[in-house]
């Protein structure tokens, strides 16, 4: 395993945003691991595990050893006429794991088609997408602690899933890096097709019995129609998380807000789409310098070149506060944030 120092960061993130990491390194086996542990230890520097970059924002300098795991591999771990439970190793991308599941038959993962990252970053915050989410499929998740080199095991339940949330981000934060993840799949066709996009799009192609293909070829389509792709326009997705609300609050702004979409989560909440409120609030399409709103999604911060994290975070800062100002509805940021 190859350390290096003063590594620039741009290209490993999907905002493009310029950064250094003090050390890198690229690690092919998991057995390297322990040895960039004990690398960073001795230079009293903090272990950064990272992906595809593509639900961070990078400024400055990285005073930490960041390690970026590039270690494949899909295996059966065991089967039955209904599932199917798969290892799959922390450095596999996301999307191309889709597709092969899909080819083999091993259903479930069609409405997370396109979702860019890696396989180890998909528990962190619980990928979600056209009504599913990760936490449906995880049966384990390994990794390996950052101070000892020991290994742990977490069952779904110690997961602690919950929207674009996990124990990762809390009790668990910054402890350890992700080397495999186990999904239990489904051997026979397991069709979600109730959210509203992806719906509309099906029926608009005059399907009513939908397969697990069709469901994966809508999703492909709807993304690629909504969301800008990060090699030509450098974004991180949706860059503010939907928030959540108590029922009683939801009610209040939906009558204040005609057309304000609301979406039931749980029996006494619901969640309430960022991106109107943000178009409502005029933001969509909105250029400062080198940073901008999408045109096409409101959620989505793009760095047209040449811009930098704080520029990102400036403007979020800004529509973050008008949002508050006129719906009184406070947004959190979705991404990961790093550096000075
Ligand atoms: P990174 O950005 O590299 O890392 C994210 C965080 O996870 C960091 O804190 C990092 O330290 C940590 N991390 C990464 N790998 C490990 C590991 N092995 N062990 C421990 N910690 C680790 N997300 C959705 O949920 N749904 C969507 O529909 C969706 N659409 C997107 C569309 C676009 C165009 C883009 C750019 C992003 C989208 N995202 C979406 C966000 C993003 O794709 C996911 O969060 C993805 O899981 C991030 O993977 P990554 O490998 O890029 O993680
Ligand atoms: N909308 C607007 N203006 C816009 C875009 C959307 O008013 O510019 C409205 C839509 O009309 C719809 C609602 O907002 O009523 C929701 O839109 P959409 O279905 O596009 O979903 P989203 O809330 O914008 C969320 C996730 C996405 C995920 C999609 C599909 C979050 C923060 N974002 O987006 O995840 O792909 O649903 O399930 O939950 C990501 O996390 O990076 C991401 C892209």
């Amino acid at each position: 395993m190859h350390i290096r120092s003063a590594e620039p960061l741009q290209d490993r993130n999907t905002l493009a945003l310029p950064a250094t990491a003090e050390a890198l390194a690229v690690v092919h086996r998991e057995e390297d691991l322990r040895e960039a542990f004990a690398w960073a230890a001795a230079g009293q520097l903090p272990v950064l595990p990272l992906g595809s970059g593509s639900n961070v924002v990078l400024s400055g300098r990285l005073n930490a050893l960041v390690v970026c795991l590039a270690t494949t591999g899909r295996e059966i771990i065991r089967q039955g006429d209904e599932s199917i439970v798969l290892g799959v190793a922390a450095g596999e991308e996301w999307h191309p794991l889709v597709e092969w599941c899909l080819d083999h038959g091993y259903f479930g993962l069609e409405n997370l088609a396109l979702i860019p990252g890696t396989v180890g970053a998909a528990p962190i915050q619980n990928i979600g997408a056209y009504g599913v989410e990760l936490h449906s499929f995880v049966e384990r998740v390994h990794a390996l602690r950052i101070d000892t080199g020991e290994p742990l095991v977490l069952s779904a339940q110690e997961c602690e899933f919950a929207y674009r949330d996990s124990v990762f981000k809390h009790r668990l934060r910054d402890t350890l890096v992700i080397t495999r993840v186990e999904l239990r799949l489904s051997r026979r066709p397991d069709v979600r097709a109730d959210y509203p996009a992806l719906a509309r799009s099906l029926d608009h192609s005059g399907i009513t019995a939908p397969t697990p293909r069709d469901v994966f070829d809508a999703v492909v389509g709807i993304r690629v129609k909504r969301l800008p792709d990060p090699a030509s326009e450098p974004n991180a997705g949706s860059f503010f998380k939907n928030p959540r609300l108590p029922m009683a609050a939801v009610r209040e702004l939906a009558l204040r807000f005609p057309g304000l979409p609301v979406y039931p989560h749980g029996s006494d909440e619901a969640k309430l789409p960022a991106a109107w409120m943000i178009e409502h609030c005029g933001w969509k399409g909105y250029r400062e310098g080198a940073v901008g709103i999408h045109p096409q999604h409101a959620l989505v911060i793009v760095n047209y070149g040449g811009g930098d994290g704080n520029a990102v975070l400036a403007l979020a800062d800004k529509i973050a506060h008008s949002v508050f100002g006129r719906f009184g509805v406070a947004l959190e940021i979705e991404p990961r944030i790093y550096g000075q």
